[in-house]
């Protein structure tokens, strides 16, 4: 044992000395005992009890000595109380309930490690969460990140909470296989197939809507789609008078048509258009002639019945629509052609509006409907308009419309700001109380950034998101997501087969 030990193992102070001598006698002591103690070995430091009461706080020994060194001791801060939701201004991703556990199991909260379930009825119906105004989502993602996956999820998931889902539009084709699997079923329409859809198909009328105004819809909803398509082939907005002309023509082939006791064709509206001095006998004393209107409402129609697409939308459909099937997809992959798109546009407008008149029955249950690979739709108006009705109808119909788009500006491309294409676009996304971001290019946040109000931590989340991984905004509150798929779901959701197969 080091002498330095021995020594200060005892104190002896003489019994005749002074308070000062006997304070300094103490204090020398103290020091010769704390040098020993730092001489020793650990071991004989106590420290092989992980714990020396003398020295805990300041060996090695750094920084401060003793209370000072605040180790051990009380740091008392001024208290500050937030809420979650004014904390989550300068923090979005607060580890707090998520949105319960109601609806369909999407994956995991990254944030919070809990799982993460969405129902855009059961948010609404609750009223749980402030701003959650309607059931629709939009979805937005680079390619390959996982959108259509995800989308896919929800529609499988969804059946076993007794939803249907239906896809009017798939232009790759890769619903099919997920239809199959569902027990749903699959329209194929293009070139040399078999299938055929009447656009102008009346549903069977719902229970709950009256003769007169059951009848209303349907003409209005024709009208819409007449118009639509003649927009998209002469490529501008319709005249006062060819609104007219679209009118009284199909109000003739109506009448003819239910006279045969059949339903009307895209080819009896053309060819009524054909015939001006029908259309001006039916229009009266009213003024005007209809012939130059008519003429050019007549050709755009002709691509429909003697064009590209004769046959696929000018007969009888060859399917019903069963209101009871789990899944309903509109494969239009035969249609992608390179270059100018309007067949495939044509195609989209007719495949919506047979389907979108066939889910207007308000009592036809809880529904999605997903427009994936809606960025080819944004540039025209026609469909936008569409699209935009749909929205509107959400929420008297049950229907939860999902759209799904590459970037945010893809939103932008429907036309120059003000425009009629920019307008409904951008009313679209104001319509859609959940938000979904999938990873974004770099030169994109900024877009993003500005049309959905997103915070300086939620962008630079965006720009880091891997696959599968989302910035989900469901009204005001944020959560990254991290969608978990079943092996069973990978293989049939796999859109990269192809990808490997070539490698
Ligand atoms: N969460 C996930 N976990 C594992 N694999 C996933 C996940 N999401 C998607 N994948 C796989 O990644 C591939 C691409 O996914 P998907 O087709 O859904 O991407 P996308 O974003 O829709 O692409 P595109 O923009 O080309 O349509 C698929 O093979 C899919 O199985
Ligand atoms: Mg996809």
């Amino acid at each position: 044992m080091p002498r330095t030990r021995a020594s200060a193992t005892a104190l002896f102070v003489p019994r005749k000395t002074s308070r000062a001598q006997q304070r300094s006698a103490r204090s020398e002591f103290a020091e010769a005992r704390r040098q020993a103690r730092l001489a020793e070995a650990p071991a004989e430091r106590g420290e092989q009890d992980g714990f020396d009461p003398e020295l805990r706080a300041t060996y090695p020994p750094s920084g401060r000595p003793g209370p000072a060194s605040a180790r051990g001791g009380k740091l008392s801060l001024p208290k500050h109380r937030m809420t979650t939701a004014t904390a989550s201004g300068a923090y979005p991703f607060l580890a707090e309930g998520g949105l319960g556990a109601d609806g369909i199991f999407i994956g995991r909260d990254v944030h919070s490690e809990g799982s993460f379930c969405f129902d855009p009825f059961s948010l609404y119906s609750s009223g749980r969460i402030e701003g959650f105004t309607n059931p629709n989502a939009i979805l937005a993602g680079i390619i390959g990140m996982g959108k259509s996956a995800l989308a896919k999820s929800l529609a499988t998931r969804a059946i076993a909470h007794g939803y249907r889902t239906y896809i009017p539009c798939d232009p790759k084709g890769e619903w099919t296989a997920v239809a199959q699997a569902l027990g749903g079923y699959t329209i194929a329409l293009g070139p040399g197939l078999p299938g055929r859809l009447n656009p102008l198909d009346a549903p069977a009328r719902p229970t709950s809507v009256s003769a007169d105004d059951w009848a209303n819809e349907v003409r209005k909803r024709r009208l819409l789609l007449l118009a639509g398509l003649a927009r998209t082939v002469l490529k501008r907005d319709l005249h006062p008078m060819e609104h007219t002309a679209l009118d009284l023509s199909l109000d003739l082939a109506v009448a003819e048509s239910e006279a045969r006791g059949s339903v009307p064709l895209l080819g009896d509206i053309a060819h009524t258009l054909g015939s001006p001095e029908r259309l001006d006998a039916a229009l009266g004393d009213q003024g005007g002639r209809m012939g130059p209107a008519a003429e050019d409402l007549a050709h755009a129609l002709r691509r429909l019945v003697h064009g590209d697409l004769s046959g696929m939308f000018d007969a009888p459909s060859t399917v019903a629509f069963d209101p009871k099937a789990p899944m309903l997809s509109i494969d239009l992959s035969r249609l992608g052609g390179a270059g100018d798109d309007t067949a495939l546009v044509l195609a989209m407008t007719c495949a919506s509006a047979w389907m979108e008149s066939a889910l207007a029955d308000p009592t036809g249950g809880r529904r999605w409907v997903i427009y994936d690979e809606a960025w080819r739709v944004m540039r025209h108006v026609g469909l936008l308009e569409r699209m935009q009705s749909q929205w509107k109808l959400s929420r008297g119909l049950g229907i939860a419309n999902l759209m799904v788009i590459h970037r945010l500006s893809d939103l932008l491309s429907a036309g120059d700001a003000g425009s009629r294409g920019r307008v409904l676009a951008e009313g679209l996304l104001a319509d859609c109380s959940t938000r979904i971001i999938y990873r974004q290019e770099p030169d994109q946040l900024a877009t993003a950034t500005s049309l959905l109000g997103l915070t300086g931590v939620e962008a630079q989340a965006v720009a880091a998101l891997t696959k599968g991984r989302g910035l989900w905004k469901v009204a005001g509150r944020s959560f990254i997501t991290q969608h978990l798929l079943h092996p069973a779901e990978r293989a049939l959701f796999d859109t990269d087969a192809r990808m490997v197969l070539a490698a």
